[in-house]
C-alpha cells in the first residue's frame, strides 16, 4: 500500500518580552500549538504562525513590538497564509487599537486567553478576517480594569522554551491587588488569585519527573500568596515552600517577585530553615523616598522598608537581597532622588533593576500627576544609581575571593566558550545558593548538577572560579 502524503509540520516563530510570567505564557502557546502541528524554528523566515509575547509595563517594549510588526510586513505579502499574533499584555491593552496601526495581524489574545491560540489562528485563516480574545474589562473613570482573568488555568507545560531542560517557573499566583498608580500589570494581568497548593505540587511533580531541578515560584506579588482550603485554613507562601520542599528531585527553590509589605516572618523563617530554598530575595523598593512612595501608593515608608530588611537579614544570615526602582517618577526632585541614592547605599543590593519611568495610558498616575521630570533627568538619574549599584555589587562579590561555594550547574558560558579565539578549557556557568552568577572551567557534564567552585576573581555581575569537587547532595 502507497504510503499516505503527510504535510510537513508548520513552522513557529515566538518572541517573548517581558518578565517571567510571559516566559511562562509562551510555553502554555508552544505546547498548544504543538498539539496542533506546529513544530519551534529560529527562522522567521520559514514561519508559517509568527508570535509575539508582549509587555506593557514600559513603552520601549511596545515601541519595539511595533517596529517588528513592520518588519515583516513584506513576509505576510511573500506568504498570504502566515499568521502573525500579537499575544500577552500589550494585545489585552490596545486590544483593537493593533488591528488599526497594523492590519496584517491576525490575532490579538489576551494573558488571560492564551489557551485558545490554536483555535483563534485557524479561525482567522478560514473567516479571511482577524480574531481577539481579551478578558472583559470594567471602566474606571478613564480607565479599563480586566475584572476576571483566569476563570480556570489549565498548565499546559512545554520543556522546549524553558530557561534550560532543569530549570522551569511555575505559576502560584496571577494578577496583582495592589494598583500602584505607575503600574498597568493590575489592569491587564485583573485581580490576585492564588492557585490551589495542591495543583501547585501536582505541577511541581510533573516538573521533577520532567528532570527539573531548580523550580522557580512566579507571582506579581508571590509573597501575598494565600489560598483558603476547604478546612478552612489558610494556606500561606510558606506552606507552600515546606510542600515544594519534600519534592524528590526538585533541588532549589526560589519565588519571584515580593511585595515589601507582606515579607512575613513565618516566610523568612521557611527560607532559613528549608535548605532547598534559595537564600535571594528580590523586593523592590521603587524609591527611597516617602514622599514619591507615597505618590507611587506603595502603602509603605522608607523606614518600613528599612525594617523589613533589616528583618530579613537578621533573620536568613547570608540572605542576597535585590531591588527595582523607578527614577524620574512624577514630581521625584533633586532631594527625592538623593534619598534614593542615600537608600541604595545603605541597602547593599546584590543588584538593582533600574527603570526611567513610563507613563502608561490606563494607570492612575498617568490621570493624575504630569510626567515633569525631563528624559535627560531621567537617564542622568538612571546612569547615577546604577554606577552606585555597580560600585556595591563589585565590593561585595570581591568578598567571596577565596571562598567555596555550591553552584547549580546551568551549562556552558556564552560569554567565554563562545568568544572568538577562546582556546582554554570549557566554561560553565551557573549561581550559588543566594542567586550570584559564576563561570568556572569544568567539564559541561557537570550541566544540572551541583558543584563545589572556589572564587578566584569577581566582577560586579559575576564571579570566576574552578571547581573543587561535585557533585554535592544539599546546598551549602
Ligand atoms: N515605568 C517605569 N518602570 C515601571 N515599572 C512598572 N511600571 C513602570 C512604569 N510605568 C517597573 C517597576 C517594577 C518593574 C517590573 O517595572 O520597577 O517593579
Ligand atoms: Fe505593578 Fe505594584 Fe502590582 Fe508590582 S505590586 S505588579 S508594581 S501594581
Amino acid at each position: 500500500m502507497a504510503d499516505q502524503p503527510t504535510s510537513p509540520p508548520k513552522k513557529l516563530y515566538i518572541e517573548t518580552v517581558g518578565c517571567q510570567m510571559n516566559v511562562l505564557d509562551s510555553e502554555l502557546v508552544v505546547a498548544r500549538l504543538r498539539d496542533d502541528g506546529y513544530e519551534l524554528t529560529d527562522d522567521i523566515d520559514q514561519a508559517d504562525a509568527i508570535l509575539y509575547n508582549t509587555c506593557s509595563v514600559r513603552q520601549h517594549a511596545e515601541d519595539k513590538i511595533y517596529s517588528a510588526l513592520g518588519r515583516i510586513k513584506h513576509l505576510k505579502r511573500k506568504k498570504p497564509d502566515l499568521a502573525v499574533g500579537v499575544l500577552g499584555c500589550m494585545a489585552q491593552k490596545d486590544q483593537g487599537q493593533i488591528l488599526r496601526r497594523a492590519p496584517h495581524v491576525d490575532v490579538v489574545i489576551g494573558p488571560g486567553q492564551l489557551g485558545r491560540v490554536p483555535e483563534l489562528i485557524a479561525k482567522a485563516k478560514a473567516d479571511a478576517a482577524p480574531q481577539m480574545a481579551v478578558s472583559l474589562a470594567r471602566n474606571a473613570g478613564s480607565r479599563q480594569h480586566v475584572t476576571s482573568s483566569f476563570d480556570s488555568y489549565d498548565a499546559d507545560r512545554e520543556p522546549a522554551v524553558r530557561p534550560s531542560p532543569f530549570q522551569a517557573y511555575l505559576r502560584v499566583m496571577m494578577g496583582c491587588d495592589k494598583f500602584c498608580t505607575y503600574c498597568i500589570v493590575p489592569s491587564v494581568r485583573g485581580p490576585e488569585q492564588s492557585r490551589p497548593p495542591s495543583e501547585i505540587v501536582a505541577e511541581a511533580r510533573l516538573l521533577a519527573f520532567q528532570g527539573v531541578k531548580e523550580i522557580t515560584l512566579i507571582g506579581q506579588t508571590v509573597n501575598s500568596y494565600k489560598h483558603k482550603e476547604p478546612d478552612g485554613r489558610v494556606a500561606r507562601l510558606s506552606d507552600l515552600l515546606e510542600r515544594l520542599h519534600e519534592i524528590d528531585g526538585v533541588e532549589r527553590i526560589k519565588f519571584i517577585t515580593n511585595f515589601p509589605n507582606d515579607m512575613t516572618d513565618d516566610l523568612l523563617q521557611a527560607v532559613r530553615d528549608l535548605p532547598k530554598v534559595s537564600r535571594y530575595i528580590h523586593v523592590p523598593a521603587q524609591s527611597g523616598c516617602d514622599l514619591v512612595l507615597k505618590r507611587m501608593k506603595r502603602m509603605y515608608t522608607v523606614s518600613f522598608y528599612e525594617e523589613m530588611l533589616a528583618r530579613l537579614r537578621e533573620t536568613v544570615p547570608g540572605a542576597s537581597v535585590s531591588s527595582d526602582f523607578i527614577v524620574g517618577f512624577c514630581g521625584e526632585t533633586d532631594e527625592s532622588f538623593d534619598k534614593t541614592v542615600g537608600l541604595v547605599e545603605r541597602s547593599r543590593f546584590k543588584n538593582s533593576f533600574i527603570f526611567k519611568y513610563s507613563p502608561r495610558t490606563g494607570t492612575k498616575a498617568d490621570d493624575l500627576f504630569p510626567d515633569d521630570v525631563p528624559e535627560e533627568v531621567k537617564r542622568r538619574r538612571n546612569h547615577v544609581l546604577l554606577d552606585l549599584q555597580t560600585a556595591i555589587s563589585l565590593e561585595d562579590n570581591r568578598a567571596f575571593i577565596g571562598r567555596e561555594t555550591t553552584v547549580l550547574v546551568e551549562g556552558p558560558s556564552r560569554s567565554t566558550t563562545r568568544k572568538e579565539g577562546w582556546d582554554g578549557p570549557d566554561q560553565l556557568t551557573g549561581r550559588t545558593h543566594c542567586d550570584r552568577i559564576v563561570v568556572f572551567d569544568g567539564p559541561e557534564e557537570l550541566t544540572g548538577r551541583m558543584a563545589r567552585v572556589k572564587i578566584e576573581n569577581a566582577s560586579a555581575v559575576t564571579l570566576f572560579g574552578r571547581v573543587v569537587a561535585s557533585p554535592v547532595a544539599s546546598p551549602a
